[in-house]
């Protein structure tokens, strides 16, 4: 877990801009969150506003404790229990029925709602100050990189937020599992922290996982989690020689080197190296992207990692990032 930074006395501040309907960013294991009271229409739908994000984007309700889940949806399957016993507090979201505590315009219409406890103790606290339910998508504005700083959270969002209740870098860095609880078999909705491999020792079956393509949630629609600079995936080996290739047309290329080309020479704007680890490269990999951002790249080269374990979701997230943009 990550170190408390937050003060008692941020805590109850929090809490208090909670109750008042106002919007505080928190931190959680995955990413930072932007927070409303989860039963306040006129807050749930300031973060609509705030983040530019369409309201029939459902948002997920964050909740103090697996203890609670019963106040906030209805009919929970055993399944769904089970996974909230191995994995709450953590980075795992289940979609299940909606409560009647759940105003629709937390859930963009939907009769369903996601749900998660999140393993950060400043958000536990925060949680437990404020006694109810906090909905928070990620702090970003809509299709944007998510924040796993303060800072990034302030350049997102500067002084649309009523407050920023600090808990330090997020240690996972790549946003919640959800999993889909409300039909015959789970299903995975997006890949996240907690990896398709150890849902499935639990439920001791496999879980089907969506195809990126496939717009099944919104969090799917092509260009998400994007960065400025267009983002072009490429076959390890080929990363170099596309990125040397983009430069000399004159891009300004941000190069993700992969393990695999570790201390190659390559001729670009700016290079990161790509982590071995998985654990590393998921904490790191949207710092990664607004480092290329700001040091002024138009074009990032980058390739997949092998897709077990975190590896899936970090490729998720790169393929979103490369997805077509919008055109409006
Ligand atoms: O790690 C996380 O999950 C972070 C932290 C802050 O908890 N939150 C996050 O929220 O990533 P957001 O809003 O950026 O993504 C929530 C995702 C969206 O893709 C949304 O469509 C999906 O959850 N979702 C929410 N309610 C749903 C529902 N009832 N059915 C299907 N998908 C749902
Ligand atoms: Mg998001």
């Amino acid at each position: 877990m990550a170190r408390v930074t937050a003060r008692t006395s941020d805590i109850e501040k929090a809490a208090g801009v909670l109750r008042a309907g106002g919007l505080v960013a928190l931190p959680t294991e995955t990413v930072y969150g932007l927070g409303a009271n989860a039963e306040d229409p006129a807050a749930v739908a300031r973060i609509f506003q705030v983040k530019g994000r369409p309201p029939s984007h459902p948002l997920i309700v964050h909740i103090g404790g697996g203890e609670y889940l019963d106040d906030w949806v209805k009919d929970v399957p055993a399944t769904a229990r089970l996974l909230a016993e191995h994995f709450w507090p953590g980075p795992l979201t289940l979609v299940l029925r909606r409560g009647r505590r759940v105003p629709l315009e937390a859930t963009g219409g939907l009769e369903t709602v996601a749900v998660r406890v999140p393993a950060h103790p400043v958000a536990l606290a925060l949680l437990a100050a404020f006694g109810g339910g906090v909905t928070a998508p990620s702090a970003n504005r809509f299709g944007q990189v998510s924040p796993t700083t303060t800072n990034d959270v302030r350049a997102e969002l500067g002084d649309a937020v009523d407050f920023v209740l600090d808990g330090g870098p997020c240690t996972v860095g790549v946003e919640s599992t959800i999993v889909d609880v409300t039909g015959d078999a789970p299903s995975i909705l997006r890949p996240g922290g907690v990896t398709r491999e150890e849902l499935e020792a639990v439920l001791g079956r496999p879980l089907a996982v969506p195809s990126t393509t496939r717009v099944r949630v919104p969090g799917q629609h092509p260009s998400h989690y994007a960065p400025r600079a267009r983002v072009v995936l490429v076959e390890p080996e080929k990363v170099v020689a596309e990125a040397e290739r983009a430069q000399d047309l004159g891009h300004r290329v941000g190069v993700f080197l992969p393990p695999s080309m570790a201390g190659a020479p390559v001729k670009a704007h700016a290079v990161v190296s790509v982590p071995p680890s998985m654990g590393d490269y998921a904490r790191r990999l949207y710092g990664f992207l607004r480092e290329l951002d700001q040091r002024g790249c138009d074009l990032i080269v980058a390739s997949l990692p092998v897709e077990e374990g975190l590896g899936l979701a970090i490729a998720n997230r790169l393929r979103l990032a490369a997805g077509p943009r919008a055109t409006v």
